[in-house]
């Protein structure tokens, strides 16, 4: 009797461990403090990741210290001094080490795009193997926002350092909230809100990935889309996006395309679950596909918390593929490990 009570105990204590997985390396978990491998919390928003030689690199907004609403503001332009672009690497999306300030603040020039003053947001980074550069665009602004420009930098190193090369408004139009995409064919893109954030430009970029080309399409008219994360999958272009209700959560919306130049449809709200309406409290970033497993897509997203921007946590979904419906369902943890290797 009481061995058969020790076994039951013991056997509930190994489920519980094995499904709770508050732990790493096995679980992704919603929302909580995520810790790199010193065991500091991981400091990387808006973030955009590399795939590169087998290792993920994951970049970010280094939102460190106090979260600032200016006496002049009219809207909540909540923002936190540049400090940089952090980077942290992994191999298995769960462990992440800090590599540092790749993109770092220039202190001692308040007119540069990178002065602590200013607003740095969404850094993306690609890799160019025609120049073997590794090249960042993020979003420059001023603090009230009316800069709205793309900055860019270069590194021969994911792990930086990245040289600034400057900012501007790509095809003369305003770049808010910006991905990057490059393509099977090696030409990249850069997916930018623009017209006070009312429509999205896709721009093309030149072969050395720091300019554009001149060619653009402008989408998404009047939708004021913004946080746009782009994958391709099975031939289709995907755009994950949000409204536009600055750090408060709204509802998401998918948008599919057959070429990236061509005519993107919304198709709806892929989140399902609860609170999907407001994408789990909640703001898309990227989609990183997930290499060595059978298509497993993470959607990632931020949980911003607008008055201590440094306390902004992270949301990582798997995106479920069913045919052409595509949702992206709540789950408070998950495993990689429950998703088939590929052969
Ligand atoms: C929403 C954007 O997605 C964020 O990156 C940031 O720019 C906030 N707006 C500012 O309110």
């Amino acid at each position: 009797m009481i061995k058969n009570f020790v076994y039951t105990a013991l056997a509930t204590a190994a489920i519980i461990l094995l499904t709770s997985c508050n732990s790493q390396p096995c679980n992704i978990v919603q929302g909580e403090v995520w810790l790199d491998t010193a065991g500091n919390p991981i400091n990387a928003h808006g973030s955009g990741m590399l795939y590169h030689d087998g290792v993920y690199y994951w970049y970010g907004e280094y939102k460190k210290g106090e979260t600032i609403l200016p006496e002049w503001a009219t809207w909540e332009c909540y923002r936190t001094d540049v400090t940089g672009v952090s980077c942290y690497s992994s191999t298995d999306l769960v462990n992440w080490t800090f590599e540092g300030i790749v993109l770092s603040a220039v202190k001692d020039d308040p007119t540069h795009d990178l002065h602590p003053s200013k607003v740095l947001e969404r850094p993306k980074v690609i890799y160019n193997s025609k120049t073997q550069k590794f090249v960042m665009w993020a979003h420059v602004e001023s603090a009230d926002y009316s800069k709205a420009a793309a900055g860019v930098a270069v590194s021969n190193s994911p792990t930086g350092p990245f040289t600034y090369l400057g900012s501007f408004r790509p095809n003369n139009a305003m770049s808010r909230d910006q991905t990057l995409f490059v393509d099977d064919d090696g030409k990249a893109y850069q997916f930018a809100s623009s017209e006070h954030n009312a429509s999205r430009y896709i721009n093309e970029l030149t072969d050395d990935y720091l300019q554009p080309t001149g060619r653009y399409t402008r989408n998404f008219i009047d939708m004021s889309r913004e946080a746009p994360a782009v994958f391709k999958k099975d031939g289709k272009y995907y755009m994950l996006s949000s409204g536009c209700t600055g750090w408060d959560p709204n509802q998401a919306e998918l948008a599919v395309a057959d070429s990236i130049m061509g005519q993107w449809t919304a198709i709806g709200n892929p989140c399902t679950g609860v609170d999907a309406d407001k994408t789990f409290y909640a703001q898309s970033t990227y989609v990183q596909q997930v290499y060595g497993k059978k298509d497993l897509y993470i959607a990632m997203f931020d949980r911003w918390n607008k008055t201590d921007l440094e306390d902004s946590r992270y949301v990582w979904l798997p995106i479920e593929f069913d045919n052409d419906k595509i949702t992206i369902p709540w789950r408070e943890s998950w495993s990689m490990d429950e998703y088939e290797n590929q052969r």
